[in-house]
Formats: C-alpha cells, sequence, structure tokens
C-alpha cells in the first residue's frame, strides 16, 4: 500500500514510522524533517499546495496527524488553530475523496466537555476550548465529504523520543524527577494517556483492515494526571514527594480543559487485535523502549 503520513515527525508519526512495515510511505513535515519515509515537506497552510502534493503522490491511504496540538496557543491564534486544525483537514479529506483513498484522521477527547468522562463513540461531542472546537470541526469535513474514513480519537499522548522539538508529559516528569526537582501535577483532571507505540500499532492494524467510522484509540486506564506521575514514579523508583498535587484550576492554564475526557475504549478492546493498553504495561513499555534506546 502506498501511504501518506502527515505530522510525520511528531510524537504520533514518529512511533508509526518506527512501526509500520512493509508499506511505501511518504512523511509530509513542516518544520521537523523525519528520520524515516520518503520526506516531502508541506505547509498544511497551503491548501493549493495539499491538493497538489497528494494528488501528485496517489496514496491508497492518508494518515492524517498533523496539528497545531498546543491548547493554549490554539486559544489564542485562533486563526492559526483554524487553519491548521480545520481547513487543512478538510483539504485533506477532499483529495482523499478525489483519489478515492481511505482516511485515518487522529482527532482528540478534547472533542468533549468533560463533565461525565468515560466517553464512548455513541456521545456527543461539546468542545470547551478552541482546540477541541477546531479538531471537531476536522471530524466534521471528514464525515461530510468521505465515506471511506477512520476518526481515531486519543488522549494525552507520550512516548520515548522528544518529537517536534518539544518532550512530552511522560518525558518531562522523568527528567525533571530524576535531577531531584519538584513538579506540579493536576489532581483532579482525569484522561486516558496512552503510550504512541500503542496507539500508533493499533491505527496500523486499521489501515490495513480499513476500519471504518469512529473509533476510540487510547490507553485502557482512566486516571488523573496525579494518578499518572504515581504510576510512574513507583515503575522507575522514584521519589513521590517531589510531585505536588494541585487543583487543575490553579494550573494557570490560558484554555478551558475538560476535567474529566477520559475515552471508553470498549469497542476498540474487543474489534482489535492490537488492544488499548492499561497504564501499568504502557509504563513498562516505556521503560523498556527507553533502555534499549539507550544500549543501542
Ligand atoms: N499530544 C496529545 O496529547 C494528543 C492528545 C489527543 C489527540 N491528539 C491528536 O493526535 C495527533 C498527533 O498529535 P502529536 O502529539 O503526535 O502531535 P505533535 O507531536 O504536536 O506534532 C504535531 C505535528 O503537526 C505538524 N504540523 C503542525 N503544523 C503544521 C503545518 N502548518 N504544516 C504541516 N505540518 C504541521 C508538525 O510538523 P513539524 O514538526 O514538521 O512542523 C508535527 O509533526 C494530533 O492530531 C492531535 O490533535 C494529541
Amino acid at each position: 500500500m502506498k501511504l501518506a503520513v502527515t505530522g510525520a515527525g511528531g510524537l504520533l508519526g514518529s512511533a508509526l514510522f518506527a512501526l509500520v512495515k512493509g508499506h511505501e510511505v511518504y512523511s509530509l513535515y513542516d518544520q521537523h524533517a523525519p528520520t524515516s519515509g520518503i520526506p516531502i515537506r508541506l505547509d498544511l497552510r497551503n491548501k493549493n499546495q495539499v491538493a497538489e502534493t497528494l494528488e501528485r503522490l496517489e496514496p491508497d491511504a492518508i494518515v492524517h496527524t498533523a496539528a497545531l496540538t498546543d491548547v493554549d496557543r490554539c486559544e489564542r491564534d485562533r486563526e492559526l488553530a483554524k487553519a491548521i486544525n480545520c481547513d487543512a483537514t478538510r483539504a485533506i479529506a477532499k483529495s482523499a475523496r478525489n483519489l478515492g483513498a481511505y482516511l485515518v484522521y487522529v482527532s482528540t477527547d478534547y472533542v468533549f466537555d468533560g463533565k461525565s468522562g468515560s466517553y464512548n463513540e455513541e456521545d456527543i461531542p461539546s468542545p470547551v476550548n478552541f482546540y477541541g472546537h477546531t479538531k471537531l470541526m476536522g471530524e466534521q469535513a471528514v464525515k461530510e465529504l468521505l465515506s471511506d474514513y477512520l476518526i481515531a480519537r486519543t488522549s494525552v499522548i507520550y512516548g520515548s523520543t522528544p518529537s517536534s522539538g518539544k518532550v512530552n508529559f511522560a518525558l518531562w516528569l522523568l527528567d525533571s524527577l530524576s535531577a531531584g526537582k519538584t513538579v506540579k501535577v493536576a489532581a483532579n483532571q482525569l484522561v486516558s494517556p496512552t503510550l504512541n507505540t500503542n496507539l500508533a500499532e493499533m491505527i496500523i492494524e486499521c489501515l490495513e483492515r480499513r476500519v471504518k467510522g469512529i473509533l476510540h484509540l487510547s490507553g485502557a486506564s482512566r486516571v488523573s494526571r496525579l494518578e499518572f506521575a504515581l504510576e510512574l514514579c513507583r515503575i522507575w523508583s522514584l521519589n513521590p514527594s517531589l510531585i505536588n498535587p494541585v487543583d487543575m484550576s490553579k494550573m494557570n492554564w490560558y484554555a478551558p480543559r475538560p476535567r474529566d475526557s477520559s475515552l471508553d475504549v470498549t469497542k476498540a478492546s474487543s474489534i482489535l487485535v492490537k488492544k488499548p493498553a492499561s497504564i501499568k504495561d504502557s509504563l513498562c513499555r516505556l521503560k523498556e523502549e527507553l533502555d534499549s534506546s539507550k544500549r543501542g
């Protein structure tokens, strides 16, 4: 299969490249060139270039992971957030339709308002911030233009390597706690943390089986950021007293966050061979990945 992956140097994109096998893969990037696949620079804000590039490559499938993922920046720079998360997604969906290509659009738990948590695929989205709003508009464009698509919603992605120039929640905790620094962690924000390699292998299975519709693909555990940090301390034998639990209202975030955006992964767990993993299994896998990258 000929695949085009946007956001190829990002946290999810880099894991997809590490795990995908036996396909011809084009890696689309903007600022951070990926180290695998056939790299092609494409600024998704340029709609004509999006159409021209995809229609020249003629992929059988497109995995659209690229987004403006900085939630506070989306709130401040709404025009940019709309251009990348919504308009570019619409342009990609149009090209997919013209090419007859299957599209996987990676979306977010932040499409939900967080009032109830454990959201399943039938629950009605109602975002509380502009990032969630733009990602939901992206979902709507995909549904409107295509029938051969998967909307894969995920939650707090983490992984073993800094990607697209930034560290993730798990690496930030590990770096800070190993250096003996205290960290401020929200005690009452509930999420479904997702290891990038677990997510990537589930997406690859969906791609190869052409799974359609909406699917929640996240880690299988509903935890607070505090519980995540404490589990990480247990597995790495780090000092939990360095963790300073705070109410999420004291986090000084610019954009509001949903209080409980955890995802129900029952559907993915029942239909996929590669299953959403528990927090403990995912953190143990992360440890193995970090240990093997140090050795190798
Ligand atoms: N990270 C999370 O916790 C989380 C949670 C829920 C859902 N998601 C969703 O999961 C997907 C993957 O997230 P991620 O964490 O892997 O993202 P990430 O590491 O923040 O990477 C974002 C990617 O988007 C690309 N991008 C941004 N602006 C672009 C532009 N104008 N043109 C082309 N590419 C552009 C970046 O490319 P360059 O680096 O080359 O500029 C980068 O590869 C996103 O769709 C996100 O909404 C993420």
